[in-house]
């Protein structure tokens, strides 16, 4: 957990509200935006161009795959939509809110509260056993003993590791770990679930499992999913597929308009 997120358990976990501060002009409930979103990095001299002019618009509830090769920009717009990053220019609205708007509590509460992130390497603390892990977003939240206790098991038990909840990373399989990386996205209930390579250091079966369980999570728990991916399996539960392609958006694809098989797709 970062630093802003510690700032916000000395908050004392306080609600803090999001004041939009630009109205959207859509109708619709956008819990992501993204207008115009560049962003460079600075090599030696020069400068290299990631995003190049990124419009996004992500409704609440749907299931987002982000695909393309690698390189392509995909951990670059994750960072972005999970406001891990800043735009060099253009920008990101969570909720309508302009996350460039945001002081530095506001900022450590929506990564606290608002987006539930999963990571290829699980990025579990490794000196911690799975409740441990799962429960540490709550202690942030400013949650009592008892009930992040209580709902560190409740979603152990939802991700199938009710079982292994006093062992710690060491002692479970990448599968596992990941399960354990799910359930701590999900301690505050966040609205958004990001997920970069959720998939990507696991075996074809193990990453199928995790595919189905984020689908199932997203459809009994009414959140966003949103997940850059080279899985060809991922496309077959999301409802859109943005392709990415050296820092633009190749295409967008609604799911009925693709014909998969896995592994391939023509
Ligand atoms: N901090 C950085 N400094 C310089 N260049 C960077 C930085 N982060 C990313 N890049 C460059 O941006 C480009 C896109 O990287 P990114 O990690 O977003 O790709 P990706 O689509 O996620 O690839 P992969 O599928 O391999 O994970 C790469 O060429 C990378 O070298
Ligand atoms: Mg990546």
């Amino acid at each position: 957990m970062d630093q802003d997120a510690t700032m916000d358990r000395e908050n004392g976990g306080a609600a803090t509200p999001l004041h939009p501060v630009e109205s959207g002009r859509d109708s619709g409930h956008n819990v992501v935006r993204l207008s115009g979103v560049t962003k460079s990095f600075r090599m030696g001299e020069g400068q290299v161009e990631v995003l190049k002019g990124i419009d996004l618009m992500i409704a609440a509830g749907e299931y987002i795959s982000i695909m393309g090769p690698s390189g392509s920009g995909k951990s670059t717009l994750f960072n972005m939509i999970g406001a891990l990053d800043k735009p060099t220019s253009g920008r990101v609205f969570i909720d309508e809110v302009d996350v460039a708007q945001l002081d530095a509590y506001e900022l450590a509460w929506l990564r606290c509260r608002k987006i539930g992130y999963i990571f290829q390497t699980f990025n579990l603390i490794q000196v911690m056993t799975a409740i441990e892990n799962v429960t540490l977003p709550m202690i942030f939240a400013g949650m009592s003993r008892d009930e992040y206790t209580d709902k560190g098991m409740q979603l152990l038990q939802l991700v199938g590791l009710g079982e292994r909840a006093r062992h710690k990373p060491s002692e479970l399989s990448g599968g596992q770990q990941q399960r354990v990386a799910i359930a701590r996205a999900l301690a505050n209930d966040p609205a958004i679930i990001l997920a970069d390579e959720p998939t990507g250091n696991l075996d074809l079966s193990t990453g199928e499992e995790i595919i189905d369980l984020l689908k199932q999570l997203s459809i009994e728990r009414g959140g966003t999913v949103i997940s850059a991916t080279h899985d060809f399996k991922m496309i077959n539960v999301s409802d859109r597929v943005v392709w990415i392609r050296d820092g633009r958006i190749d295409r967008i694809e609604d799911r009925e308009k693709l014909n998969i098989s896995v592994g391939k797709i023509s």
